[in-house]
């Protein structure tokens, strides 16, 4: 008797193997440990001058994103360049246009009720991986193009109101936010916004104040300043998470060559025909 056994690609599809409930690796600690940090429900705040290693954290967390099971990415990024390479499996990717990014935030608001409506029918107060909702994780890089460059300053107020109220929304619904700027100050960022980033992380800054802004104050004067970050050592930041005390970390790295890779074959893995079962995206839910 011959038994036959499935060989086609076709038969076993291919799936994504992370997801954005297990913890993201983000880097190594000064005693060369590896960094995570659970992302779900938080929302996360990245700042430092030019050149700090912003985008590559951001990348970092879009790649994890990408790989991750049931998992939509909403990507601002003004430059293009950093975000674009994940455009063709983001749910939307935004450049330089603030009535786009306005309206996908209205949108996302408008999800966000949703499924809270969805929780409290459910008398439950947060997503838990179970429930097999997606999880949407908007990721926006260089915040300030947004808040303070493009569009009038009505358009601008109105983007950083609804993130704000995207900001503080989204943690449970498994919507989170993570925001890069290169300093957010009073006048890129309104502090309401700011403060209700709960993960900080500052990237290489150039005065113990812009550190203050970054992590909170007094921090500095405690010793965790991101201003004693040597110029040449891109990458390397000062996190505020878990533990309350920001950590010394540097941001593992990924050259554009690995992130095409990375965001090809998450492409070929989200592929409708064998990654995705037909008519198990929600898209209606955010689509225009
Ligand atoms: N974790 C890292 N390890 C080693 N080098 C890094 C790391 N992160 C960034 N770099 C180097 O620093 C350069 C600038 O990094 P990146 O573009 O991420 O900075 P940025 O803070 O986003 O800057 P900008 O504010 O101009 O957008 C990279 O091109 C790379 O050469
Ligand atoms: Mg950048």
């Amino acid at each position: 008797m011959t038994t036959t056994v499935p060989t086609s690609a076709a038969a076993v599809p291919v799936g994504p193997g992370l997801s954005m409930f297990d913890p993201l690796f983000i880097g190594i600690d000064e005693f060369g440990q590896p960094v995570y940090l659970d992302v779900i429900y938080r929302n996360i705040l990245i700042a430092g001058e030019p050149g700090g290693g912003k985008s590559g954290l951001v990348n970092n967390i879009c790649g994890h994103g990408a790989l991750s099971d049931n998992t939509r990415l909403v990507l601002l990024d003004a430059k293009l360049v950093e975000l674009g390479p994940w455009r063709d499996i983001a749910d939307a990717f935004i450049g330089p246009d603030i009535d786009e990014a306005i309206s996908v935030l209205r949108r996302l608001l408008i999800v966000a009720t949703n499924r809270y409506t969805w929780l409290l029918a459910n008398r439950r107060r947060k997503l838990v991986p179970g429930d097999g909702m997606s999880v949407i994780v908007t990721i926006i890089d260089e915040l300030a193009m947004f808040s303070t460059v493009l569009g009038t300053k009505q358009q601008q107020e109105e983007f950083a109101a609804l993130l704000r109220g995207l900001v503080s929304l989204g943690r449970a619904c498994g919507m989170p936010v993570v925001a890069a700027t290169q300093r957010p100050s009073w006048d890129i960022i309104p502090a309401s916004l700011r403060d209700l980033f709960g993960y900080r992380a500052a990237f290489r800054c150039t005065s113990l104040n812009s550190s203050n802004i970054i992590l909170g104050q007094g921090w500095a004067e405690q010793g965790y300043t991101a201003s004693d970050i040597s110029p040449t050592n891109q990458g390397a930041a000062y996190l505020l998470a878990e533990g309350g005390v920001p950590r010394r970390i540097k941001a593992a790295y990924l050259t554009d060559n690995d992130i095409y890779s990375i965001a090809d074959y998450a492409a070929w893995i989200r592929r409708p025909t064998t990654g995705v079962p037909a008519g198990s995206r929600t898209d209606w839910e955010i689509a225009a």
